[in-house]
């Protein structure tokens, strides 16, 4: 007994150790006994005859593809008509990939309803703005609200998952296909849930008409059905309350299949969607919330690859839910629905896939095996033809399913990790989106200018929600938070007063959660931190001069008068001569607060100007480049996991660019280790820094 109760307590004693001594936390979106990064594809069984799909697997195995996405326009197959379900096909189908060693992701169907159900139910088309019904032949066209098609969304998802939810070979769901491009039907059920969507947020019309200014215009609501579904030019209450609802609808349809996933299908199964990075047609937090991890579809469409601004959606998209996420789709090449359906350069599809990698990725998807010999996108990029050979581009993918496979182990448990986080709003976008005041004014590409300069710098940077937790950050910079209400403003002040730095951009802290203008001047809630507010805002007919500590430059389409300055707040540039106003006013200050320190800027800069910008703040923060100095055109990205860093070096450019390391490390790719790593154009290593 004495023995036993010795063995407890030492028992008890050492269990702190054994938590410790667990293997670091998985990452969701690496799939356990699987390689942790994988190529696939989006494969379309259903419109080939049988007897072809072992070519096609054969093939896919061929080029290290590890995993098909199917089923995601399928449903006519699956469900010929009402409540018969033919998946014996698909059965054979997802165990012929499994013999090739490919897993399938099943995506619902839900993007396109079959013609015996639009047929029977007409009135789950869409109605779209000017009130006329999409007709059926196309997709995305039935209505989000409509309980009839949700009820017919959650028979053909609970199928599926009876059959396919415990299936060993399938690996995980992809819920529709990109959510219908969040468009809505403007029919009277939905303005109906829309009615009572705001009554069950505002409770009374009294708190409604306070909160939209409805005196203004005379738009005060006597009756809950006298609101409308604004289509633009409407009260910014209205609209802004308008893509919440939006935003609750697509989570509301989402849930509705997850439900019914979750119950049946096992735990193992991941559940996603395919995003679309910066698409703002509902707010990103809050539908991916429910996610196991999210994906999205990376398509460059006309051009080639902008590195900084895919670099960006790829980070937006793994802020989404600050995890590693999947590149669901990407384009074998080139595109059928762009201005110029370009071909990308031999080796930039190579490029990409890295990049995707090197941000967070764990999977990387073609978009699609083969063209379907009818249908709307026959022209569109494939990685074979449509007599079923390989197309040129195939060896490259297949280079890439090599590396993959290379990399794959040192990449397990592995994600990006940053000091730097740039914060982004859908509240603050739609805000500006509705009232813009300038047309040249770009929140988007504001937050590129910064994340530009600053990824190049830091070499790793985190694009987060306002909301999200921030104590990990050095750095935490807001471009354009228009919409700042009080608990977001006590959230960063906190952040703030616990010591870190928050730069904020024109145009922050100006409105509430309604849209509406705070009763304080800009930043609103921030203002008696920083020290100083925002005397008056102009929009820029021409550039103006600004000098001080970070240079002599300009800056174009917006600048905001900063004025009534604490006695400790410094100025760090100022305004040239311009209309008067602007004249030796103050254009950038800067502020300790707390253990930290704010610092706002009014205006916006030149890329001369946002690189210095971008030096003093990572300096004053104390954030190091996480690898070091590379030649221009070279993207340099970390990931990491205990005891490992894991290094991409991609050349985006078309010259030769050779690498200095900042210590030894081992050569995944191929590279002969030594001190310098040699990229060819569009070369890309993978380096393994295993020290402690
Ligand atoms: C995506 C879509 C795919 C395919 C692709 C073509 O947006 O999800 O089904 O249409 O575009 O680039």
């Amino acid at each position: 007994m004495r023995l036993l109760r010795l063995f407890l307590c030492f028992a008890v004693l050492l269990c702190p150790l054994f938590v410790f001594a667990q293997p670091a936390a998985t990452v969701p979106s690496q799939i356990p006994g699987h390689d942790a990064v994988l190529l696939g594809t989006a494969w379309y069984p259903e419109q080939w005859p049988e007897s072809r799909w072992d070519e096609d697997l054969r093939l896919m195995e061929a080029a290290n593809i590890k995993v098909v996405r199917i089923t995601e326009f399928a449903w006519s197959r699956m469900e010929p008509s009402e409540g018969h379900y033919d998946f014996e096909w698909l059965d054979r189908a997802i165990a012929l990939a499994a013999k090739h060693h490919i897993v399938s992701v099943l995506g619902t169907p839900t993007a396109t309803p079959p013609a015996w159900l639009t047929l029977k139910h007409p009135e789950i088309l869409r109605v779209e703005q000017d009130g006329q019904r999409v007709t059926h032949g196309n997709r995305a066209h039935a209505s989000a609200a409509s309980v009839i098609y949700r009820d017919y969304c959650r028979k053909i998802a609970e199928q599926m998952a009876a059959r396919y939810g415990k299936n060993p070979n399938v690996v995980g769901w992809q819920i529709d296909n990109e959510y219908g491009y969040a468009l809505m039907s403007y029919d009277d059920e939905t303005r109906g849930q829309f009615r009572q969507w705001l009554k069950a947020k505002y409770g009374t019309l009294d708190n409604l008409n306070a909160r939209w200014t409805t005196a203004y215009w005379s738009q005060t609501y006597d009756d809950w059905n006298e609101i409308p579904i604004p289509v633009g030019g409407h009260n910014p209450g209205l609209m802004l309350e308008w893509k919440h609802f939006v935003t609750t609808t697509w989570t509301d349809y989402q849930r509705n299949q997850i439900d019914v996933l979750r119950a049946r299908v096992e735990p193992r199964q991941f559940i996603t969607g395919n995003f679309m990075g910066f698409f703002d047609g509902f707010d990103h937090y809050t539908i991916t919330e429910p996610l196991t991890f999210a994906a999205w579809d990376d398509y460059v469409g006309s051009g080639h690859l902008d590195a900084v601004s895919n670099g960006l959606s790829h980070d937006l998209t793994r802020g989404f839910k600050r995890e590693n996420f999947w590149v669901m789709e990407t384009q074998p090449g080139m595109v059928n629905w762009s201005k110029l359906n370009n071909f990308l350069n031999k080796g930039e599809v190579r490029v990409m896939a890295w990049q995707a990698v090197a941000h967070g990725a764990d999977e990387v998807g073609y978009w699609q095996w083969r063209s379907a010999l009818n249908g709307q996108e026959e022209y569109h990029g494939t990685l074979v033809g449509a007599d079923g050979t390989p197309v040129p581009l195939y060896e490259e993918v297949s280079q890439i399913g090599r590396e993959f496979s290379a990399a794959q182990e040192a990449l397990r448990g592995t994600s990006p990790v940053s000091d730097v986080a740039l914060l982004y709003s859908y509240d603050s976008h739609w805000a500006i989106q509705s009232q813009k005041h300038t047309e040249k004014y770009d929140d988007i590409g504001l937050l590129k200018s910064y994340y530009g300069a600053l990824r190049k710098l830091s070499q790793s940077v985190d694009v987060i929600s306002a909301k999200a937790p921030l104590r990990s950050y050095k750095l935490v910079v807001a471009p354009s938070l228009n919409v700042l209400p009080k608990d977001v403003a006590d959230h960063l002040l906190e952040y703030v007063h616990d010591g870190g730095h928050l730069v904020l951009g024109p145009r922050s802290g100006m409105k509430d959660e309604f849209n509406g203008l705070l009763p304080q001047r800009q930043p609103g809630y921030l203002k008696d931190a920083l020290g100083g507010r925002v005397e008056q805002f102009y929009a820029l007919e021409k550039n103006v001069p600004v000098s001080g500590t970070w240079g002599t430059g300009e800056a174009s389409v917006w600048a905001e008068q900063l004025g009534s300055l604490a006695s400790d707040t410094k100025v760090l540039l100022s305004y040239g001569k311009s209309n008067g106003w602007l004249d030796d006013q103050a254009a950038v200050v800067t502020r300790s607060y707390g253990k930290g320190r704010i610092t706002y800027v009014a205006a916006v800069l030149d890329e001369k100007l946002m690189a210095a910008a971008a030096e003093w703040m990572l300096q004053d923060s104390g954030v190091r480049p996480v690898f070091g100095a590379v030649p221009e055109g070279v993207e340099v990205s970390r990931r990491r996991s205990a005891g490992k860093d894991i290094f991409v070096l991609i050349n985006t450019s078309q010259e030769a660019r050779s690498v200095t390391l900042p210590h030894k490390m081992k050569l995944l790719l191929g590279g002969k280790d030594g001190s310098i790593v040699a990229l060819g154009p569009y070369g890309v290593e993978v380096l393994l820094d295993a020290r402690p």
